[in-house]
């Protein structure tokens, strides 16, 4: 689908101020280090694109281009089902636990309607394939022996991928995928995702966010498509078309959930989970609101209720946002979850924190079973309680087991037991898998300069591959990849994943050449080589860890890029971060300026290849920012249409010729 949104903006010089660095270190640039200035000759005077002026991504929504409802034999089946669940039972719909330290009595004893497992939430013995299914079968056997019959929701955090799955293949973040301006291509990856996940019996989706990140101090800016409201939303409903496959319950489908409602990525400073109060309601509406109404269109089944809070209010705590306007005016008719254990974040204590909760319309609560003290029988009881003293509705608590067994009616979870189909878990990981991703990672790198040194000749006599990222599956997977905080990190501290780093792929496109592949991890070693490729970026993080006040290149990775130049050898650098970074260091120098090429390749997972079909000119670069790139600091937070200046604007991206 070919996208025409972009105003390729007139180049400008910017007239910024030079930022020199104050402290006494030694600048790594030699000579060159305080004389560049900031924002080099980068300055694109853009122009606003207009939040409401964003029309490129057609007006794809439900299937068939009409609003999904759910079908009438379901909310029939559902209302049924209601009556004939005792109390107890309705709670345990009501509920989904995190599986780490949950043990298959308890879930039984509560009669869970769901569980799911967090972003570090591994089996006990391990993550691999086999670890998984096994995890997931003995809850699947639990829910077997429920009568009536009500199904089990299985979820995990599939942002890119069954990302929690050893060997699954890992796509790019939400922000790469974005770069392609493509709903097909979200499609494809919600696709693959889902038939990933259900190999290892999986069957509900975390994902997608479909927050439109509008300020690049937020740690997961990389979960967002683009910081264009309608961008976000378009992409969002696209993620979810190919999650569930078109409709729930056709064949191969998971239950998507979009998240996190509403106002996540707006918040004060772009602080994760903080407080909303620039946007009045109406722009609130506008960039926090609008992105779920294509998401509910194309049938999302569940929505994830946001930490963050809008004027004060938790959105966990909100009935106007909750019940007014997303099942009232925007007719969600699916349901909605809570954040991991974000009840306890209420105020008052643990009943006045249910009672809130719920009576401001949410369906399901999403306990952490470790974490704090509520477990799943302390909901049941808490909340038959206040059914008792009439304090919560037996009428909210009916809606809420209806929208959660209409939805379980859908995916086809009344009409018997899940079974994990053996030919999917032989497909986890599939090469045919690896390809899609490999193709997605293409479409998501932004060429930002380029002096004529790209596309790289494959004959040469010598490359040299270094930098921090160059061998680095940790830093090309980034956050939600095996652990919580990415690769390598707490949680399953020996996580590793089946990938192909850029200095594999550089290796893979050479091999028949002769060309020799050399490579260092700080930059070193590139004398001689007739080019180099500097591989830099952020380390792996995920939600509030991810946060930063000011979101730059470390200094080691700038002090590697140093090295390559007085290398004298001509370069390309690939970045791999979570948002726009800003490029000049504090002896102001850009090293945008310095290189001689520049790719931003956000979180592209373990498809490196795809990055080196790029360099090498197999296939053209494409993508397009999805952000504003801020110049300085002080930009931020930088958005289409505020009239700021940007390094880069939005759809900003070179090709070759
Ligand atoms: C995150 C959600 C995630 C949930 C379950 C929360 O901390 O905010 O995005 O879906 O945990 O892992
Ligand atoms: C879990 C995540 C969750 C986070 C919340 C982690 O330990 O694995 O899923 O989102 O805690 O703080």
């Amino acid at each position: 689908m070919a996208i025409n949104i972009f105003r390729i903006a007139a180049l400008v010089a910017l007239a910024g101020a030079a930022a020199c660095g104050s402290s006494s270190e030694k600048s790594p640039w030699g000579a060159l280090g305080g004389a560049s200035g900031q924002g080099g000759t980068y300055g694109f005077d853009g122009g606003p694109l207009g939040l409401g002026g964003f029309t490129g991504m057609g007006g794809q929504t439900g299937i068939d281009g009409s609003t999904w409802t759910p079908a009438a034999t379901c909310v029939e089946r559902a209302s049924a089902l209601v009556e004939a669940l005792t109390p107890a039972q309705r709670y345990g719909q009501m509920t989904t636990v995190d599986s780490y330290g949950l043990t298959v009595s308890e879930a039984t004893s509560a009669l869970l309607g769901s569980v799911f497992s967090g972003g570090s939430s591994d089996p006990a013995g391990g993550n691999t394939i086999a670890d998984w299914t096994s995890l997931v079968s003995s809850y699947l056997d639990v829910a077997k022996g429920f009568a009536p019959h009500v199904g089990l929701l299985y979820g995990h955090d599939a942002v890119h991928g069954s990302n929690n799955v050893q060997d699954a293949v890992i796509f790019p973040h939400a922000i790469g995928i974005g770069a392609s301006f493509d709903p097909a291509l979200a499609e494809e990856v919600g696709r693959i995702t889902a038939l990933e996940m259900l190999g290892a019996g999986i069957n509900w989706a975390f994902a997608p966010t479909v927050a439109a990140a509008r300020d690049e101090r937020w740690g997961r800016t990389y979960e967002s498509f683009g910081e264009i409201p309608e961008v976000a939303g378009q992409m969002g409903a696209a993620m979810v078309r190919g999650l569930q496959n078109g409709r729930l319950g056709n064949g191969q489908s998971v239950l998507a959930c979009a998240k996190h409602y509403a106002g996540d990525g707006a918040t004060d400073g772009g602080k994760n989970a903080g407080d909303v109060t620039s946007l009045d309601e109406a722009a609130f509406r506008q960039v926090a609101i609008e992105p779920y109404r294509p998401a509910i269109e194309a049938g999302v089944g569940s929505i994830m209720v946001s930490y963050s809070s809008y004027q004060g209010t938790k959105m966990t705590a909100a009935k106007y946002w909750l019940t007014d306007v997303l099942k009232g005016e925007l007719g969600f008719a699916g349901f909605l979850v809570s954040d991991w254990d974000a009840l306890s974040q209420l105020p008052g204590a643990w009943p006045e924190q249910v009672e809130t909760a719920i009576n401001a319309g949410l369906d399901m609560v999403m306990l952490s079973h470790t974490w704090n003290a509520h477990s799943a029988a302390d909901f049941a009881s808490t909340l038959g309680a206040l059914v008792d003293a009439g304090e919560v509705p037996v009428e909210r608590v009916q809606d809420a087991v209806r929208r959660i067994l209409t939805i379980k009616c859908e995916m086809g979870l009344l009409d018997g037991d899940t079974l994990i189909d053996p030919a999917l878990t032989a497909a986890i990981g599939s090469a045919e898998h690896r390809a899609v991703a490999r193709a997605a990672v293409r479409r998501s790198l932004v060429l930002l300069k380029n002096d004529g040194m790209l596309p790289l000749p494959k004959s040469l006599s010598r490359i040299h591959v270094t930098g921090s990222g160059a061998d680095s599956l940790a830093k090309q997977c980034g956050g939600w990849t095996l652990g919580w905080q990415g690769l390598g990190t707490a949680g399953p501290a020996t996580a590793t994943t089946r990938g192909t780093t850029v200095l594999a792929a550089v290796g893979n496109a050479l091999a028949a050449t002769g060309t020799a592949v050399t490579t260092s991890g700080d930059g070193s070693g590139a004398a001689g080589a007739d080019y180099a490729i500097v591989v830099v970026g952020e380390p792996p993080y995920a939600e509030g860890q991810g946060d930063s006040a000011q979101p730059t290149l470390s200094s080691t990775d700038v002090a590697a890029i140093a090295k390559v130049r007085s290398a004298n050898v001509p370069f390309v650098v690939v970045l791999f971060s979570g948002r726009p970074l800003l490029l000049t260091d504090k002896y102001g120098v850009s090293v945008l300026d310095v290189a001689n090429a520049f790719v931003a390749a956000w979180l592209p997972g373990t498809e490196g290849d795809g990055i080196a079909d790029v360099l090498f000119g197999d296939y053209k670069p494409t993508g397009r920012l999805g952000f504003s790139w801020p110049a300085t600091a002080e930009q931020i937070p930088i958005n289409d249409g505020d009239g700021q200046i940007p390094l880069f604007p939005v759809g900003f991206g070179l090709t070759y010729p």
